[in-house]
């Protein structure tokens, strides 16, 4: 009995002893087994018939047309170089502010070939369209 007394933290301190040494070696330990992986239930894969066919609807290549105004033309003309103008009225009505630097972001930034006078005529039209108190729809 005496020795079993003994025996038990020398055995817990062998233990400690190995842990602590795997842990310095850069071993982690951890259980990695598969557990229920795979088990989880899902729905069986629906089974086609041979002669399946589907529908997809038309691609929506759908561009709204911008409001009349002062300064339109320049926009179709310089804005939609590098992409359509849906992206205008796409945005939330903006500040006016904002329209400038977003038309001066087109310039700058991506290098929009936009003269300077064109520039301020179109500004003019995105303000007088496109912000929270100028947007009609
Ligand atoms: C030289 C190419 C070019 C021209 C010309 C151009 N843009 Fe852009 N525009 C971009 C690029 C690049 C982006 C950002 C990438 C994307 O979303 O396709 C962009 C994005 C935008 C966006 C989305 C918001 C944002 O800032 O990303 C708006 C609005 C916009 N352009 C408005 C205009 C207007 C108005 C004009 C005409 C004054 C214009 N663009 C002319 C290249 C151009």
């Amino acid at each position: 009995m005496r020795n079993a007394k003994k025996l038990i933290p020398a055995a817990l301190l062998a233990a400690l002893t190995l842990v602590m040494a795997q842990q310095e070696s850069g071993v982690v330990l951890g259980n990695y087994a598969q557990g229920t992986l795979g088990n989880v239930l899902q729905p069986a894969p629906v089974q086609e018939s041979g002669g399946s066919t589907y529908r997809v609807g038309a691609w929506p290549l759908y561009t709204p047309d911008l409001p009349d105004g002062p300064g339109k033309d320049l926009v179709l003309s310089y804005c939609q170089v590098c992409h359509s103008v849906t992206y205008i009225p796409m945005q939330p009505p903006l500040p006016a502010a904002t329209w400038e630097a977003e038309v001066n972001k087109m310039i700058k930034t991506f290098g929009a070939q936009i003269p300077e006078d064109a520039a301020k005529q179109i500004v003019a039209y995105l303000q007088a369209h496109f912000t929270p108190e100028t947007r009609k729809q």
